[in-house]
């Protein structure tokens, strides 16, 4: 058996299959088309893995696609692929269309083909499951309820309106045509091979470094924080036990405002790697120009998952930001060679 990953190179891509082979031994297939976000040494560790083959790809390349279901017979797919950080949406949102909608699109129209074309048991018990974001139930307001499953749809930036667009296509394929889709809906993850482009890692290597730590706005904006194990082990659960059609949200009931998530790394870097001057990580924290349409509050329901597959996340936030911390301190390697790449040329175009 075997299942077919997209975007595996990258932040959550990687974790999962990392995991995934820490429970099991079933084959994967990992694609990946190695954007900027991409990185292979993500998945070093499987180098010798006689289960595990990387292709890289794009999921909008027709062919390529329909070669690899058919060479491949994969039993399920987890669809991760896509362009993830919100302000580089916000500086050019072609790519976010291209691969989010358009990838997703072409995706599964390979897939409906395939899936189509297969019989009996493989037929049966096939699975779409695409990977999305809170994201698209838009802003809450401080006293509103979290996310749930029946929010409408309300994206605020072009990231998280391409997300949007790629859950109705699969919601779609799924009414129109029956193509058996799960679709899962989670909030900020964060955790090991995090790419620096976004607040946690950003921040635990701009302190190391001795640079600013950008707060956007007043840095009061409130996300609910996941540890990227977490996320994976519902995944896991879903792909094998969730109900066909349903979406599902993930999150860590873990609410933070963006300046208490920086301080408490803040705190965690001032214990584990004190400064040399004596002064304290916090005083790097400087107020920048706020993120346009920067949603306010994202905060999830979990019930569903929680009670029809009994999901539970493992990390409480002050324990996962401690793993989290302690993981970038021992990778230095893995840190410097992201660094010298294409992310420094984005850093500068953000924040000059
Ligand atoms: P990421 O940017 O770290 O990784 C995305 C991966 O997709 C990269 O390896 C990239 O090379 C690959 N990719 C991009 N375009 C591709 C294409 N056209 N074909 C094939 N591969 C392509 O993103 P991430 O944070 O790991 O997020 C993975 C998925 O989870 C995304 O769909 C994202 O929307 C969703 N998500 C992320 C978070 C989060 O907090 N990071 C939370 C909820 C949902
Ligand atoms: O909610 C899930 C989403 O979480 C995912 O769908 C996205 O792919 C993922 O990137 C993440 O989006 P955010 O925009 O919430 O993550 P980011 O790390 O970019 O920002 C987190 C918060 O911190 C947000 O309110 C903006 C703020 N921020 C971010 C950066 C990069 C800053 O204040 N300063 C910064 O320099």
């Amino acid at each position: 058996m075997t299942i077919l990953v997209t975007g595996a190179a990258g932040f959550i891509g990687s974790n999962f299959v990392l995991d995934w082979f820490e429970q099991n031994d079933e084959h994967i297939v990992s694609l990946d088309k190695l954007t900027y976000a991409g990185n292979l040494e993500n998945l070093q560790p499987l180098e010798n893995n006689e289960n595990h083959i990387f292709v890289r790809g794009d999921i909008a390349d027709e062919k390529l696609i329909t070669s690899i279901l058919n060479e491949y017979q994969p039993r399920a797919i987890i669809n991760f692929a896509a362009e993830s950080h919100v302000d580089r949406s916000i500086h050019g949102p072609k790519d976010f269309i291209t691969t989010n909608i358009v990838g997703t699109y072409t995706l599964l129209e390979m897939v409906r083909n395939y899936w189509y074309n297969l019989d009996g048991q493989p037929k049966k018990k096939f699975k779409f499951l695409h990977v999305s974001t809170d994201e698209v139930y838009g802003s809450l307001d401080s006293n509103d309820p979290p996310f749930s499953e029946t929010n409408a749809y309300a994206p605020s930036s072009p990231y998280s309106a391409s997300k949007a667009a790629s859950d109705h296509l699969i919601r779609a394929w799924h009414e129109t045509y029956g193509l058996p889709v799960i679709t899962t809906n989670c909030s900020n993850n964060y955790g090991p091979y995090h790419f620096p482009e976004k607040l946690i890692p950003l921040c635990i290597l701009n302190a190391l470094n001795g640079e600013l730590l950008p707060i956007y706005g007043d840095g009061l904006q409130v996300r609910d924080w996941l540890y990227v194990k977490d996320h994976c082990t519902a995944i896991r659960l879903v792909l094998e036990e969730a109900r066909i059609g349903e979406t599902y949200n993930i999150g860590g009931r873990n609410e933070k405002a963006n300046i208490d998530v920086v301080r408490a790394l803040c705190s965690i870097l001032d214990e584990l790697q004190p400064k040399k001057d004596g002064s304290k990580y916090a005083t790097q924290i400087t107020y920048v120009k706020d993120r346009p349409g920067h949603d306010k509050r994202y905060a999830i329901d979990a019930t569903k998952l929680e009670s029809e597959l009994g999901w539970m996340p493992q990390e409480t936030f002050e324990s996962g930001i401690r793993k989290t911390v302690e993981w970038y301190l021992s990778h230095q390697d893995w840190v410097s060679r992201v660094q010298s790449g294409e992310y420094q040329r984005w850093i500068d175009k953000q924040y000059q």
